[in-house]
């Protein structure tokens, strides 16, 4: 059978392979609610400049929500013959009011209609990805006020720096997901303007009401050029781009989450409701949430250079090639949520381990920059020198196997005659961090006014105190 929607032209049917590799309702039906609210959008516009009489808008909008009711309950069938969520809704909409149900596509075409589609489900995606990373933002900061005098190893190349304060080292991922957040409040600004109207590519005849249509469905404007709305979606790459940041994010905090619950850091300890064990090893416990936050930034990656790839070529306006925007959003936004939620539950739950942190911030040498630091503050050796006395006290801390506090004076003083037992009160970790209380530096006390000034910030926001 050709095609009902538009058989005039078409004496056969699409072959099998042609039905397979054109549909895209097996996916786009996710776009159904967004659809029928821009049919809606649509009819009423059409009513109210007089293209179709209000009885017909009427038996539209009747229309539309049984079919939305249909859909909802799951007694809906989808047809592949339709090709997509579009065609499908139509469809039934004709079998349902009959008549009335064909004047809806007066003034539009499926370009500007996906287009509205798909914006107007990215901007709910957005919306939940803001305030999952608000109160994931809240989850940190709160455990940062909480441990924003624990200290432990600050890494460098993964070898011990400095230490640092837990509390410190978390709000650095509340930077990070602050910064993604409002990447995505300035992608979501940017996208919410409506496509509709623009109808195939170059407009329409009809005497339309873009302002009416865009004002309902909640988008700040019409778009201004027929052809640019219909044929771009970097507002979709804009948005995989910021998921794939985000994902980033996460996944670095999720590979350490991995590294300190090893028993060779020991500093973290997953709840059993965020772990799983081993089919044969009865002993493991593995941090399986973790370790999946890090494999599927990879698909969120994927997703992002499929549709770069998808539309480098890309001649305007609309090309079929761009149906396949939606699987990559559809699979890389509902991993996002997903790697948030993983992450903020995690972390809920997870125990952090002071007392093996503790020790292991004071192994590695690591407050070698503190004794150059009191060698420059109290004997006034220029830094460059400092170091080089330093690193031969080190040297012998390392070869007598003792830490460096445990290096005696004596052994310091053959290094540098004017080292006094002063320098002992700040080669421990504790001091060391007290130390470092310049802007943005780890000291407790910096961390503790960051941490407030955090949630003082997020307070209020959806998402947060849940
Ligand atoms: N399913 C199509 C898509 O997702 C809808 C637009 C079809 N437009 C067309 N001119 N064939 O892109």
């Amino acid at each position: 059978m050709s095609n009902k929607m538009w058989g005039g032209r078409f004496s056969a049917g699409p072959a099998a392979i042609m039905e397979e590799i054109n549909a895209s309702i097996d996916f786009d039906k996710k776009l159904y609610t967004q659809d029928i609210a821009g049919s809606k959008a649509h009819a009423a516009m059409l009513a109210q400049t007089g293209i179709i009489s209000a009885a017909d808008r009427a038996a539209i909008d009747h229309g539309l929500d049984q079919v939305k009711s249909e859909i909802d309950q799951g007694t809906f069938t989808f047809s592949r013959a339709l090709e997509d969520i579009h065609m499908n809704v139509e469809s039934r909409l004709a079998e349902l009011i009959g008549e009335p149900a064909k004047r809806l596509h007066t003034a539009r075409s499926r370009n500007d209609q996906v287009a509205t589609d798909v914006r107007l489900w990215v901007r709910d995606a957005v919306d939940d990805i803001e305030v999952q990373l608000t109160s994931y933002m809240e989850v940190l900061a709160k455990l940062a006020l909480e441990h924003a005098g624990s200290v432990m190893p600050g890494f460098t190349h993964l070898q011990t720096a400095q230490p640092v304060t837990l509390g410190h080292h978390l709000l650095a991922y509340v930077e990070m997901a602050g910064r993604d957040r409002s990447r995505f409040a300035d992608a979501r600004a940017r996208l919410n303007e409506s496509p509709l109207g623009a109808a195939a590519l170059a407009g329409t005849s009809f005497p339309i009401d873009r302002q009416m249509t865009a004002k309902a469905l909640g988008f700040t404007r019409p778009m201004r050029n027929s052809l640019d709305a219909v044929s771009d979606r970097d507002y979709a790459i804009e948005v995989l781009a910021a998921a794939a940041i985000a994902a980033l994010h996460l996944s670095r905090f999720a590979e350490e989450m991995v590294i300190w619950t090893t028993p060779f850091f020991g500093f973290l300890t997953m709840s059993d409701s965020y772990s799983s064990g081993s089919s044969i090893m009865p002993q493991k416990k593995n941090p399986d949430a973790a370790e999946l936050v890090r494999g599927k930034t990879g698909r969120i990656n994927g997703a992002l250079i499929a549709l770069l790839t998808v539309m480098k070529g890309l001649p305007l306006t609309y090309g079929k090639d761009m149906q396949e925007d939606k699987e990559p959003l559809f699979d890389a936004l509902p991993s996002l949520s997903l790697c948030i939620a993983a992450m903020t539950g995690m972390l809920s739950e997870a125990t952090f381990n002071e007392a093996a942190m503790k020790k292991a911030a004071g192994a590695g040498y690591s407050t070698a920059t503190d004794l150059a630091d009191w060698l420059v503050r109290t004997l006034g050796l220029p830094f460059r020198e400092a170091h080089h006395v330093t690193g031969r006290i080190v040297a012998r801390a390392v070869a007598a196997g003792v830490p460096l506090h445990r290096v005696p004076l004596a052994a310091m003083q053959a290094e540098h005659g004017a080292i006094t037992a002063d320098v002992l009160a700040v080669l421990s970790p504790s001091a060391s961090v007290r130390s470092r209380v310049s802007e943005g530096g780890t000291a407790p006390a910096n961390v503790r006014r960051a941490a407030r000034r955090w949630l003082k910030s997020l307070a209020g926001s959806p998402g947060v105190g849940k």
